[in-house]
């Protein structure tokens, strides 16, 4: 209820940042988190994190904690996860500063719940330059879309989609998207 109440209370002060009107369920949470590679070495970014239900799908994979790293930009977002998750790294800032905040990291796969479809285009635009530029190849970015049948949101170049998947159980109906660094 918890999750609910926060994102009902966000949605409603800020409705373009957010873009969803309830968390991501389990089936749209284990959609994503099922396809970040265990195997190759690298931080796991996760982007606009909010109640954290990904995250805990995340853990539940068996992704160890000090892998992933949060990005979120909404301060009670942020309060919560820290609550929810001491053990991982949580920047409280915003995407479209991503460059400065894994500098220093090797990153193997980017998570994302940014709702792609309601921020501006040049926001869009400045976080998918990100996603060219920090992914190296053969890394991952993972997101969902509520756009059931087209459109990804995103506009980086170098990215292949390798998967698709539609989750009806979710609200709304979402569609998982994964894509691979060239
Ligand atoms: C769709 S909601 C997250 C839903 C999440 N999967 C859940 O179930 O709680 C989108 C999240 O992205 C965050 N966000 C939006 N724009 C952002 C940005 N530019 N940088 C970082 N976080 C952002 C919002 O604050 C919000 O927490």
């Amino acid at each position: 209820m918890q999750n609910w109440s926060l994102l009902i209370k966000e949605l409603l002060h800020n409705p373009a940042h957010i873009g969803a009107i309830a968390p991501s369920s389990k089936s749209l949470s284990n959609a994503l988190a099922k396809h970040i590679p265990q195997e190759k070495p690298g931080k796991i970014v996760e982007l606009g994190a909010g109640t954290g239900v990904i995250t805990e799908a995340m853990l539940e994979h068996g992704i160890p904690a000090e892998d992933i790293i949060i990005v979120e930009r909404s301060a009670s977002m942020v309060h919560l996860l820290r609550e929810k998750f001491p053990q991982i790294t949580i920047i409280h800032g915003d995407a479209i500063h991503l460059d400065q905040y894994v500098a220093q990291e090797s990153v193997k796969a980017i998570i994302s719940s940014l709702p792609l479809r309601s921020l501006t285009q040049d926001i869009v635009q400045t976080i998918s330059a990100h996603l060219d530029n920090l992914l190296t190849p053969g890394s991952y970015y993972i997101h969902y879309t509520y756009s059931l049948f087209n459109g990804s949101g995103h506009t980086a170049q170098n990215l292949q989609k390798i998967h698709t998947q539609r989750i009806w159980r979710n609200l709304p109906p979402a569609r998982v998207e994964v894509y691979v660094r060239q």
